[in-house]
């Protein structure tokens, strides 16, 4: 089985190289980033997508727009706006202006200094996720009396996600490796499917047992006892706990504290965003309503009716059982700073 990245730079043709996740599972597709506009439109369009596979893009995202600036006459304006608009692609994920602020400062040094840079991200991500899943699967081990453990999680977290093994899927890789994985839940994520294209995708390669079920069956699965534990991912952790993951995060997290299971939020620390006080400051991105009202450019709803379709929400801390990352597992009160996820 062949490795899956979703981020990767290619030195020979000196390009961002991006999986196609708009494809899959039909296609293994590749797209190579050659300038912003590339980069700009693969976030916008989701061809890559994932709080810290964001954070990468962003990285090699300033390495594309300083390539850009000298193969057409460098003007320094002009590449301020470009690093920007790579920045601004999409708001919620706090991983895409982290990535791109930890470069930016380095531009002066040349391109050879932001790619290394962004390596240097890639490389901690990955090892950043084996260590949050060892720390949230022994939490979860801990808590959970049941085995194997029965998982719920909401839109994709793995490989694809990240720059490699995942966070909430990577807690539950870690558990499968333990042997300690008897289902998987995996919630197709409308409008775009995250959940039945692609988490579904890595669980068959990892060989780990899945049911897709509809958004709508999950409240339905947990109250009636077939999982043990929730377990999504993030895109922006507020200073309170308060999280930002795919619209119907929060509905998960609801029927958990119904059922008296825990509901967990695994994410690297570069998601964790210390300057947000809590949720109410998260923008929301608001997508296209026709990704609502049509699917695959089929209208599933009468012509001329109107979508509503925001692209996260936010869980409140005091329905998170716990937030892991790779420093530590934090089980919030929606008051106290998890600034120890952050090593604060
Ligand atoms: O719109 P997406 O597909 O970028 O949303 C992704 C999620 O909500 C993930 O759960 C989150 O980014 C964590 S990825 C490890």
């Amino acid at each position: 089985m062949h490795d899956v990245r979703a981020v990767h730079w290619d030195d020979v043709r000196n390009v961002l190289v991006l999986l196609d996740q708009t494809k899959l599972p039909a296609h293994e597709d590749y797209r190579a980033c050659a300038d912003v506009d590339a980069v700009v439109d693969s976030v916008r369009r989701l061809v890559v997508r994932g709080a810290p596979a964001l954070g990468a893009v962003g990285a090699y995202g300033v390495a594309v727009a300083m390539n850009q600036a000298s193969r057409e006459g460098w003007d320094d304006a002009r590449l301020q706006a470009d690093i920007l608009r790579i920045r601004e692609a999409r708001p919620t994920a706090v991983n895409l202006a982290w990535g791109v602020d930890r470069v930016r400062p380095l531009t002066s040094g040349g391109v050879a200094a932001v790619l290394s840079e962004a390596h240097a991200i890639v490389r901690e991500d990955q090892a950043a996720n084996r260590e949050l899943s060892r720390i949230g699967a022994d939490w979860i081990l801990a808590r959970v009396e049941r085995r194997p453990v029965r998982v719920l999680t909401h839109c994709n977290t793995g490989d694809l996600a990240t720059t490699g093994w995942g966070t909430a899927f990577g807690v539950i890789r870690e558990l499968h490796e333990r042997g300690e994985v008897e289902m998987v839940y995996a919630d197709e994520t409308r409008p775009l499917l995250q959940g039945a294209r692609l988490t579904a995708w890595e669980c068959k390669r990892q060989g780990i047992p899945c049911l897709v079920q509809a958004d709508g069956a999950a409240a339905s699965t947990i109250l009636r006892g077939l999982v043990d534990v929730a377990i999504v991912g993030a895109d922006r952790i507020a200073r309170n706990g308060d999280t930002a993951n795919k619209i119907g995060s929060v509905g998960v997290a609801l029927a958990c504290d119904a059922a008296g299971i825990p509901f967990v939020v695994a994410a690297p620390s570069s998601t964790v965003d210390m300057s947000t006080p809590d949720g109410s400051y998260i923008e929301i991105e608001l997508r296209d309503g026709s990704e609502v009202t049509t699917y695959a450019g089929v209208s599933v709803a009468p012509i001329g009716s109107e979508g509503l379709n925001p692209a996260f929400d936010v869980t409140p801390a005091r329905y998170i059982s716990a937030v892991v990352s790779e420093r530590a597992a934090v089980e919030p009160d929606g008051v106290t700073s998890v600034g120890a996820l952050v090593g604060e």
